[in-house]
C-alpha cells in the first residue's frame, strides 16, 4: 500500500467514499463542506443532536448532492481549539474501521478540517490512525471481516505545490508508523503456540532485514554462556527455549546511543504461582514490550532517523514444567546480584534484569525500557495510561513530552529509595516481590538495580497494552501501544 494525495475540490472528487472532518459545537464543519448541501445537514444533526462531533463519531450520508462522490462518511474531531494527535488518530482509526468493514477499492479522506484546526504534522496521526483501522485483531477469522482499502488523502484546492509535497511527507511517514503498531499489535494478537521464542525471534530478524538494521538472535546455550541467570530461571519451567535478540541501528553518526529494552513473555502462566484462568486470558500479550521496541527499531530505520538505537529483547515462557522454578530458589543474575524468588509471576523484571544490565555493559547515553510489568500499574492508573519511572527528570521529561505530541498517555511514578525495603531479601541480595502495597514502584525499584545508574526510564505498559474490548474508535486486543510515542522520541533527538 502507498497512500496518495490529491488536490481539488471535495465535491469533484469522484471515488465512492470520501471521509471528512468535523469539530463538535465550538467550530462544526471545515472549509471543505461549509456552504454545501452537507451544510444545513450537518447542521440539524448537531441540533438534534444526532450527532455531537466528538473524535470518532461518524456517521454516512448517502448521495449527497453537489458531489460526484455516492458517500460521505462524516467524522467527528472532538474540539477544535483543543485538537490533537490523539483526536486526529482517534477519528483515523473510527473511519477505517467502519469503512473496511466491507471491501472497498478506495477511500478519499479530506485534509482540511485538520489542516484548519492545526500543525500539518497532524495528517500522520490521522494516516497513523487510517493505516491501524485498516487492521482488525481476527488473525485466524476463516472469513476476514476487515477489508484493508487505498488510501486517497485529499488535499484542499488552495494548496501550493510546496505545501502538498510536505503533506506527501508527513503522510507517508504516518504510513511507516502505523505499520509498526500494526506489526506490534499482529504479534500481541498472535497465538502464543505460534510464538514461542525461538519463533517469535526469527519473526522480528525477518521482519528487520534488508532495513540497515543488525540484528542478533541468541538461543538458550548463549544466554547461560552469558550467565543471564534471571532469563533461564524463567524458561526453565518450559519446553520452549527462551531468546534474546538484539537490534542496532546506528545511522546517527557521533550522537548518544538509545537502549530499548523489551519484555518478551510469550505466554505467562504465572509459573508455580499459577494465574486464575481469567486473568491469564490476554497473557499472550505479555511480549508487547519486546513487539513495540522492534516495531520502533524498523519504523525508525524505514524512516532513515538519524540516531542511534541499540534494541535488546529477552524472550520467555513462563510455565509450570517439571523444572519450573521453585518459590525460594536463588537466581544469580547477569550483573552478578542474587536473587530470590518468592513469587514466580513476578517473572518480567527477572528477564529485564538481565537484559538492562547486558544494555547498560554497552555505555549508551540512555536507558529505556518497556514491560507489561505489574498489575498494580493498571490498578493505580487505568488501563489508558503506563506508568513512567525514572532515576533522570530531564530524560523523564522528554519522554513525557514525546508521548504528548504522539498523542499517548504517560503519567511519572515515584522512585523514592524507601520502597527498595520491600525488596530486601534475608538470603539473597533481593527478592523479587515487595508485599501488598505499591507493587508497581517496588517493580521498578528492582529493576533500578541493574541499570547501571545510566539515565533511564521504565514504562509499565500493562494497561495500554491491551484493549478488553473493542468500541467505534478502537479493536479489541494488542494495542502497539507506544511504537509512537517512541518514534517522536526518536525524530526529536535526531543527530
Ligand atoms: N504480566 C504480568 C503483569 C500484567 C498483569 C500485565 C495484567 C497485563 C495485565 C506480570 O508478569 C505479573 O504477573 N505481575 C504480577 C506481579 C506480582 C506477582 C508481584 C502482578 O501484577 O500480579
Ligand atoms: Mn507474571
Ligand atoms: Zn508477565
Amino acid at each position: 500500500m502507498s497512500i496518495r494525495i490529491i488536490r481539488q475540490p471535495l465535491t469533484t472528487v469522484d471515488l465512492p467514499w470520501i471521509a471528512a472532518g468535523f469539530f463538535d459545537r465550538d467550530a462544526g464543519l471545515a472549509s471543505d463542506l461549509r456552504g454545501t448541501s452537507v451544510d444545513p445537514l450537518a447542521a440539524r444533526l448537531l441540533e438534534e443532536k444526532e450527532i455531537k462531533g466528538s473524535a470518532g463519531e461518524t456517521v454516512a450520508l448517502y448521495e449527497p448532492v453537489g458531489f460526484q462522490a455516492k458517500a460521505l462518511l462524516l467524522t467527528g474531531l472532538g474540539s477544535k481549539a483543543r485538537f490533537d494527535a490523539r483526536a486526529a488518530f482517534t477519528a483515523g482509526v473510527a473511519l477505517a474501521k467502519r469503512l473496511a468493514a466491507k471491501p472497498r477499492e478506495t477511500v478519499s479522506v479530506s485534509l482540511a478540517a485538520v489542516l484548519e484546526a492545526g500543525d500539518p504534522a497532524l495528517v500522520s496521526a490521522l494516516v497513523e490512525g487510517v493505516v491501524v483501522g485498516m487492521q482488525g485483531p481476527g488473525l485466524h477469522k476463516s472469513e476476514p471481516n476487515r477489508h484493508a482499502f487505498e488510501v486517497v488523502l485529499v488535499a484542499p484546492d488552495g494548496t501550493t505545490d510546496e505545501h502538498l509535497l510536505a503533506l506527501e511527507k508527513v503522510a507517508a511517514r504516518g504510513e511507516i508508523v502505523g505499520q509498526a503498531v500494526n506489526m506490534a499489535r499482529m504479534l500481541a494478537n498472535t497465538p502464543p503456540s505460534e510464538k514461542p521464542p525461538v519463533v517469535l525471534a526469527e519473526v522480528v530478524r525477518k521482519a528487520a532485514e534488508g532495513h540497515g538494521v543488525e540484528v542478533q538472535v541468541w538461543n538458550a546455550a548463549r544466554i547461560r554462556d552469558e550467565r543471564f541467570g534471571g532469563l533461564i530461571g524463567v524458561a526453565a519451567g518450559s519446553d520452549e527455549p527462551p531468546a534474546f535478540v538484539t537490534l542496532d541501528y546506528l545511522k546517527g553518526g557521533d550522537a548518544p546511543v538509545l537502549a530499548l529494552v523489551g519484555k518478551g513473555v510469550t505466554f505467562d502462566s504465572g509459573g508455580l504461582s499459577l494465574k486464575p484462568s481469567a486473568s491469564m486470558e490476554d497473557m499472550k500479550s505479555d511480549m508487547t514490550g519486546a513487539a513495540v521496541v522492534a516495531a520502533t527499531i524498523l519504523a525508525a530505520a524505514r524512516l532513515g532517523l538519524a540516531v542511534n538505537v541499540k534494541g535488546y529483547i529477552a524472550m520467555t515462557e513462563n510455565m509450570t514444567g517439571g523444572r519450573a522454578m521453585k518459590l525460594g530458589d536463588v537466581l544469580t543474575m547477569r550483573n552478578g546480584k542474587t536473587v530470590e524468588v518468592l513469587n514466580t509471576d513476578a517473572e518480567g523484571r527477572l528477564i529485564l534484569a538481565d537484559a538492562l544490565s547486558y544494555a547498560a555493559e554497552a555505555g549508551p547515553a540512555r536507558i529505556l525500557d518497556l514491560a507489561t510489568l505489574t498489575g498494580a500499574c493498571i490498578v493505580g492508573l487505568g488501563t489508558k495510561i503506563a506508568g513512567l519511572f525514572s532515576n533522570d527528570d530531564a530524560f523523564a521529561a522528554e519522554v513525557a513530552e514525546a508521548s504528548k505530541v504522539a498523542g499517548e498517555r504517560v503519567w511519572a511514578m515515584p522512585l523514592d529509595d524507601d520502597f527498595k525495603d520491600q525488596i530486601k531479601s534475608t538470603v539473597a541480595d533481593m527478592k523479587n516481590v515487595g508485599g501488598k502495597w505499591g507493587g508497581a514502584i517496588t517493580a521498578a525499584k528492582f529493576l533500578e538495580e541493574f541499570t547501571g545508574s545510566i539515565p533511564w526510564v521504565h514504562l509499565d505498559i500493562a494497561g495500554p497494552s491491551w484493549n478488553d474490548n473493542e468500541a467505534a474508535a478502537r479493536d479489541a486486543g494488542g494495542t502497539g501501544c507506544f511504537v509512537r510515542t517512541l518514534t517522536a522520541y526518536l525524530e526529536n533527538a535526531q543527530a
